[in-house]
Order: structure tokens, then C-alpha cells, then sequence
């Protein structure tokens, strides 16, 4: 099978208190770790300073499928792909989809570089993304509000 890989950047569009975003994220988590799960996709995704950006990975054609919906959703605009293509390995083969959100992980000038990279679609910026949520992924403990895979 060959496996696939999806990297995106987008804006933020749900309206309230930084408390009430993430508890809206959260519910989009649940749900989707379901689904993805179903699918045989796995990824990251990162919600700070107002974007989001997401790491889809698995069979071309639930990543595909799964990304048509995303890019439907009213939750956020300007959804900008960052990276794609066939990857010989899953770079997060143990989440349905890891999360990191704002309250564990604040904005900081390496986040903030990473999106203004994403959207303006500077040349590295898909590895600088998955850069940061690699890290972040394998360093706080905090994102293990994560159900594994
Ligand atoms: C930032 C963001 C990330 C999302 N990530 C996923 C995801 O990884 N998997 C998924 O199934 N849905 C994800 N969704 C939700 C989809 O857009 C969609 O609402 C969901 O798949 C349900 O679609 P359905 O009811 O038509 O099946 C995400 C939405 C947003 C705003």
C-alpha cells in the first residue's frame, strides 16, 4: 500500500474566548479520531495563534477523501497546502490525530515563523511545520490529553 502525506496550514474561524476555540477543537478531535481511525489515517495537528496546521497521513485515498471534507469546513478558511505526496513512513504512527492547542503550548516566535512561512508558501515550509509538530508532539507531556491511536 502505498502511503500518503498531507501537510496544510489554515485560519482559524470559530468565534469566541480562547477557552471556548479550544473547547470547539476538541469536539472536532473527537470526532475525527473516529473517523481517522476508520480510515488508517494518522497525524498531527497544531492550533496556535489563531491557524491551525494538520499532518494527514495514510492511503491516498482516505487522506484525499478526508481532506475534501476538511477543506469544506466553515471552522476555518484559507486552508493552504504546505506539502503532499507518496512518504515511505507515518511520522505519527501512534495518533488518529495528536493535538497540540494553545493552553499547552503558546504562541512563540519559531510558531509564529513556521505559519508565516506556511502561508506565504516559502520554500521549506512543509518540513518547518512538520519540524514543529514533530517536536512538540514528542516533547509535552500535556499533549497526552491524546488518545492513542
Ligand atoms: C482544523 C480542522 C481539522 C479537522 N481534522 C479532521 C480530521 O483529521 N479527520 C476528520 O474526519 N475530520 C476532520 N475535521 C472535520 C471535518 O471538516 C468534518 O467536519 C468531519 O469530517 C465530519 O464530516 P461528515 O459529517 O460530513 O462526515 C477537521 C476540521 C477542522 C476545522
Amino acid at each position: 500500500m502505498k502511503l500518503y502525506r498531507l501537510t496544510y496550514c489554515s485560519r482559524n474561524r470559530i468565534r469566541g474566548s480562547a477557552a471556548e476555540v479550544e473547547t470547539e477543537v476538541k469536539k472536532i478531535l473527537a470526532a475525527s479520531r473516529a473517523s481517522n481511525r476508520e480510515a488508517g489515517v494518522t497525524g498531527a495537528l497544531l492550533y496556535n495563534a489563531g491557524n491551525f496546521a494538520q499532518v494527514l497521513e495514510g492511503p491516498l485515498e482516505s487522506v484525499s477523501r478526508i481532506f475534501e471534507k476538511i477543506q469544506r469546513d466553515l471552522r476555518h478558511s484559507e486552508v493552504t497546502v504546505v506539502e503532499n505526496g507518496v512518504v515511505s513512513t507515518r511520522q505519527f504512527p501512534d495518533w488518529s490525530m495528536a493535538f497540540a492547542g494553545e493552553s499547552s503550548v503558546p504562541a512563540t516566535p519559531l510558531t509564529i515563523a513556521a505559519f508565516d512561512a506556511a502561508f506565504g508558501q516559502t520554500e521549506g515550509a512543509g518540513e518547518q511545520i512538520m519540524e514543529l509538530l514533530r517536536q512538540l508532539v514528542a516533547q509535552s507531556d500535556d499533549l497526552a490529553l491524546i488518545d492513542a491511536a
